[in-house]
Parts: structure tokens; C-alpha cells; sequence
């Protein structure tokens, strides 16, 4: 049995002030939700308030982001050791966003999610084609490729420690989200090449989460599918009571 994961990246919204304001309204709605985990993802800035929000809840705070060195001359960046000390217990790595707009690689990918595993913080991956790549009949082939050199060289118990979101980048923020055939077609895939690269126990237990246009109203129909354990939503995470409402898909 997999325990799903509803989690919430805010991407660069919200201030302290208003991370304050999104627990207090969210926190009553989620006290008796034992169906699932579930995970908030703020900016850096708001990372500590949230901790603190969360306190005695059944959420954990997620970073969006983070650098594979513990410390070092690398101006901007945060470390794995600085994030568990704010008590950070995820980080997201390899959003689409990151790989679009700041030259996140393949590579980088995987250093950042060795770090993070090897220091504690459960990592969600991220993986997804571009419009252009499906269209090409790419899609497969660039997911596979993501999950294989992405996830790299992790072994035994590391694996436990890894969440995949599959996040196809053309219903990232369109409001066009994949059906739940095209999902299901794709975390099969993603589950196949994970058992290939690693073992079939270690596939069989991996989350692999959906993103892309997650709503209220289309989360029960994602969730049907065998392969899909969870979402990564985003614009719709930063309203306390749509994301509760995902939270309470079943
Ligand atoms: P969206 O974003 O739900 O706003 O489409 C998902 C994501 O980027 O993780």
C-alpha cells in the first residue's frame, strides 16, 4: 500500500505574513485527514513561518529547491543542512520551471537529489515533457530519459526517500491538465523505468505524484488511476480551501 501525497508548491508567492494567515485557515480543514501526507512547498523566505504553523499538524514543509554542497562560495543558493535545520523535511527538485528558466540539467538534478537524500530530506522529482516532445511522440522516450539520469547513481535504502511528480510542462499553469488515461499511461512507464534502473521492490513502493492543473474537480478522477499516489499542485495550493478540497478527494 502506497500512502499517497497531496502536496502544494506555492512557487514565489506569499509572504510571511500571508503563510501565517494560509495555515490558520487551512489547519482546521485537514485535522481528522488521515488518507494521505501531505506537504507544503513556500519560498525560502517563508519556509521557517511555516515550520512553525505546521507544528503538531500533519503537514511537512517542503523547499522548492536546493544546492548539492553542504556550503560554499555559491552566492543564492541554500544547502540540504540549512533546510533541515529550519526543520524542512522535503524539497522539490527538477520543476520544469527550474529547468526552463535557470538551466536546471539532467545532471544537476541528480547531484541536488543525491545530496538531498544522503543528508535526510525526502526529495520530489520532478519529471515531464514539453508540448513540442509530445507532439514530436517524444514523451516516453524524454521521461524515461529524466527518470534514468536524474535519479542516477542512488541505491538500497535511499530509494525509499524519493518521489517522483510527473509534471508534464504544457499543463503547468494552462489549465489544460493530462487526462487520467495519458497520466496513467505515463507513471506506468515512469514505474517501469524506475524497476529497470533499480529494482521492482523499490518501483513498487515509489509515489508518483501528477502535476499540472490539479483541481478540486478533477483530483477523485486522477486519483482512480492505479499509478497515480498523489499530486503536485500548484496556483490552486495557494487558496486554503481548494487545496483542503484536493486533500479531501476521496
Ligand atoms: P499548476 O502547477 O498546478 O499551477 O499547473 C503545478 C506545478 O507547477 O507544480
Amino acid at each position: 500500500m502506497r500512502t499517497p501525497i497531496i502536496a502544494g508548491n506555492w512557487k514565489m508567492y506569499k509572504t510571511r505574513l500571508e503563510t501565517s494567515a494560509f495555515f490558520d485557515a487551512l489547519i482546521p480543514q485537514i485535522q481528522d485527514i488521515e488518507h494521505c501526507a501531505i506537504v507544503v512547498a513556500p519560498p525560502y523566505t517563508a519556509l521557517s513561518t511555516a515550520v512553525v504553523e505546521a507544528e503538531g499538524t500533519r503537514v511537512a514543509i517542503s523547499a522548492q529547491d536546493v544546492h548539492w554542497e553542504d556550503q560554499g562560495a555559491f552566492t543564492g543558493e541554500v544547502s540540504v543542512p540549512m533546510l533541515l535545520e529550519i526543520g524542512c523535511t522535503y524539497t522539490i527538485i527538477g520543476h520544469s520551471e527550474r529547468r526552463q528558466y535557470f538551466s536546471e540539467t539532467d545532471e544537476t538534478v541528480e547531484k541536488k537529489t543525491r545530496a538531498a537524500v544522503a543528508g535526510g530530506l525526502k526529495a520530489i522529482v520532478c519529471v515531464g515533457e514539453t508540448l513540442a516532445e509530445r507532439d514530436a511522440g517524444q514523451a516516453l522516450e524524454v521521461v524515461r530519459r529524466q527518470v534514468r539520469n536524474g535519479l542516477g547513481r542512488l541505491t538500497g535504502p535511499d530509494l525509499s526517500h524519493i518521489i517522483v511528480a510527473y509534471e508534464p510542462v504544457w499543463a503547468i499553469g494552462t489549465g489544460r491538465t493530462a487526462t487520467p488515461e495519458i497520466a496513467a499511461e505515463m507513471h506506468a512507464e515512469i514505474r517501469k523505468t524506475f524497476a529497470e534502473t533499480y529494482n521492482e521492490v523499490a518501483a513498487e513502493a515509489l509515489r508518483i505524484l501528477y502535476g499540472g492543473s490539479v483541481k478540486p474537480d478533477n483530483i477523485a478522477a486522477l486519483m482512480k488511476e492505479e499509478d497515480i499516489d498523489g499530486a503536485l499542485v500548484g496556483s490552486v495550493s495557494l487558496d486554503p480551501a481548494s487545496f483542503a478540497a484536493i486533500i479531501k478527494y476521496q
